[in-house]
């Protein structure tokens, strides 16, 4: 029995990792979450409240970071500005919050001693031909494109800054893009579904050729908890599933899954710097800790992820109109 504390567990990632944590062990868990437009305490809904509970608050606020260490045995750091659209039009939260806010928790460590995982992305390493028969790994080099991925980067050095110099007890992982349940409509994925939900027809930026390497959320709070359970100080860990796809053969299993023609989309506008393709080699959380994925068929997992949009629309109708509106600006 673990006491947890995990930031931004009011998000997407975060709120599946609680609730795997919450079926899987006996650990006791506090979120600490802003709930800024991204978080949702309603994805927290059902919580045991004898081992859970919700605090509202900053992660760059340290003297509530220093009372909830003392009070903890190991935080999980998910909070975060996570979406790279966002970034490209109002940086500064993304400084403020993956930065300062990751520097905040850091200090905080090295007074307390905790037990620290770091979620990152894969973003950070940049991206890589359509046709490169690489994937990234553990010693890809960092290579950022965006504002998004390039403070999620400088937070990941950070992390390993504090554990050379000062020795604070972190581990790092760096997963590929999620998808599953309670994921924000402004991300690629529920954005489509619920477009297809609401009579809209899918949007694909540029030629919509661009791949991303899914995995489902459940696969990603799996490897966290083994990281947690036996990942090694000092150590990074890429996760990933083999799950590459481009944005189009990804749309045009949500129509068919939908009963919609599979080219009743749009192309779109294309995300200035937009990456071309992320890809996950994941031999080492494999080799060294025995992790694996359970979720190997995309098309099953969509098809769950669709019937939960269809029904939650109560949790995922308030941000659509304001969604749209800012992508409306873009000409996305
Ligand atoms: P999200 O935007 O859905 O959730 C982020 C959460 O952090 C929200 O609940 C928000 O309220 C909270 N938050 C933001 N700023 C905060 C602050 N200053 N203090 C406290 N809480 C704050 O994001 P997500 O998609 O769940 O991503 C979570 C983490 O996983 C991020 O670190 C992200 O970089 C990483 N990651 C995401 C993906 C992906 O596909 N979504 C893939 C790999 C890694
Ligand atoms: P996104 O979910 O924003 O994740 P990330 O930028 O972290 O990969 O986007 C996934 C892919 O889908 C990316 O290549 C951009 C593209 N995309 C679209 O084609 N249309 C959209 O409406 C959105 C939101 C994204």
């Amino acid at each position: 029995m673990r006491r947890l504390l995990v930031t931004g567990g009011a998000g997407f990632i975060g709120s599946d990792f609680v609730h795997y944590v919450m079926e899987h062990t006996d650990d006791y868990v506090t979120v600490l979450d802003k709930l800024t437009y991204a978080g949702n305490a309603r994805s927290l809904d059902g919580l045991d409240p004898q081992r859970f509970r919700l605090v509202i608050g900053d992660i760059c606020d340290a003297p509530l970071v220093d009372r909830l260490f003392a009070e903890h045995d190991a935080v999980v750091h998910y909070a975060a500005e996570s979406h790279n659209d966002n970034s490209l039009t109002g940086p500064e939260p993304f400084v403020a919050t993956n930065v300062v806010g990751t520097f905040t928790l850091l200090e905080a460590a090295r007074r307390s001693g905790i037990r620290y995982h770091h979620i990152s992305t894969d973003e950070v390493y940049g991206d890589l031909e359509l046709d490169d028969p690489e994937r990234f790994t553990e010693q890809t080099p960092y290579n950022p494109s965006s504002p998004y991925s390039s403070t999620k980067a400088g937070s990941d050095l950070l992390v390993r800054a504090w554990v050379r110099s000062f020795g604070v007890a972190a581990t790092i992982s760096n997963c590929s893009n999620n998808y599953g349940p309670r994921q924000h409509v402004e991300k690629f994925i529920p954005r489509q579904i619920t477009n297809v939900i609401d009579g809209i027809r899918p949007r694909l930026y540029g030629d919509g050729r661009n791949v991303r390497d899914w995995i489902h959320a459940d696969d990603h709070s799996s490897a966290v908890l083994a990281i947690l359970d036996r990942g090694v100080i000092g150590e990074t860990y890429l996760i990933g599933a083999d799950g590459e796809k481009s944005n189009r053969e990804v749309v045009e299993i949500i129509l068919r899954a939908m009963d919609q023609p599979t080219d009743a989309y749009d192309l779109v506008t294309d995300r200035p710097g937009h990456d071309k393709r992320y890809a996950i080699d994941w031999t080492k959380i494999r080799d060294e800790l025995g992790w694996e994925p359970r979720y190997r068929h995309f098309e099953s997992g969509i098809a769950d992820t669709i019937a939960w949009y269809r029904a939650n629309e109560e949790w995922w109708r308030p941000q659509k109109a304001s969604t749209e509106a800012k992508y409306e600006l873009t000409g996305q």
